[in-house]
């Protein structure tokens, strides 16, 4: 596995690997969730790249940059384990030198959901991801459903720029009392880390609902909120029933959903979701 930093050298490691190439961006501090990924691009590509990478155009000013997690060492020896070919590990210089003025931004579908609350960091993802898939050449990239925006609005992106790649998306990988995986959850204390189940409860009591034929959106978003209730640590900012396609949030019955929500447990904001109905 050959770990790199600047673009000079990326390009001239990617070079060397065989096509197709599978990338799997993130931001370090792996889980299984992203090891996943790994394991997906290994199995149907010839050669796969990692970046490592805090992307701080995508944190707010209030976010939490400063003290997301990170411990390189032990992400390159995961990555190793794997069989990753190449990882890059750019920063932020080489990534944003000075006077970077260009903005990659995707329109109606980073209004809702994510978008709404966390202003400027679609933006802050395109961007980032638009260099990497330019420095990589991938002709697959890896992303996790459990950013369920982050993915559909990826995807748009590389059809709309015409990036000459396939967008595979992966399940959620979930710990074994049903928390999704995440970076973050390393911020929880024990007391928050039992609360933090709370998000896949309510989301399966919904999932459980709309199988039993519940199909009213406002009937699916009223169980979620009723079971986020019930644990006092947990502060919803949103529970959503979604069109899986154009993120506009449903209203009456539905056919299909991407059932979404994000919570402060303590200080820390955690996401999750699930989609039902056909396809889901
Ligand atoms: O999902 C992430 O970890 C990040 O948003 C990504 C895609 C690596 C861009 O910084």
């Amino acid at each position: 596995m050959k770990t790199v930093t600047t673009l000079e050298d990326l390009r001239r490691a990617r070079a060397a690997l065989p096509d197709p190439l599978g990338l799997v961006p993130t931001m370090g501090f792996l889980h299984e969730g992203h090891l996943s990924l790994v394991r997906r691009a290994r199995a149907d590509c010839a050669s796969v790249g990692v970046s490592i990478f805090v992307n701080p155009t995508q944190f707010g000013p209030q976010e939490d940059l400063d003290s997301y997690p990170r411990d390189l060492e032990r992400d390159l020896a995961l990555l190793r384990d794997e069989g990753v070919d190449l990882v890059w590990t750019p920063t932020p210089e080489i990534m944003y030198p000075p006077g970077f003025q260009t903005w990659v931004t995707v329109e109606e579908l980073t209004r809702p959901l994510e978008g709404a609350r966390r202003p400027g960091h679609f933006r802050g993802v395109t961007t980032v991801v638009a260099k990497l898939l330019n420095a990589f050449q991938p002709q697959q990239a890896y992303f996790g459903q459990k950013d369920a925006q982050q993915a559909i609005v990826i995807r748009r992106m590389v059809r709309d720029l015409n990036f000459p790649l396939q967008v595979v998306v992966c399940p959620i990988v979930r710990e074994p009392d049903g928390l999704a995986m995440s970076s973050r959850n390393a911020y929880l204390n024990p007391e928050e880390r039992r609360a933090a189940t709370v998000l896949h409860r309510a989301l399966t009591a919904a999932e459980q609902a709309f199988r039993a034929g519940t199909r009213e959106a406002e009937a699916l978003r009223r169980i979620m909120s009723q079971v986020l209730a019930e644990e006092p640590l947990a502060r919803p900012q949103y529970v959503s029933a979604a069109d899986p396609e154009t993120l506009e949030e449903l209203q009456g019955p539905v056919e299909r959903a991407l059932l979404s929500m994000a919570v402060y447990v303590g200080e820390t904001r955690l996401i999750d979701n699930v989609v039902v109905g056909d396809r889901g």
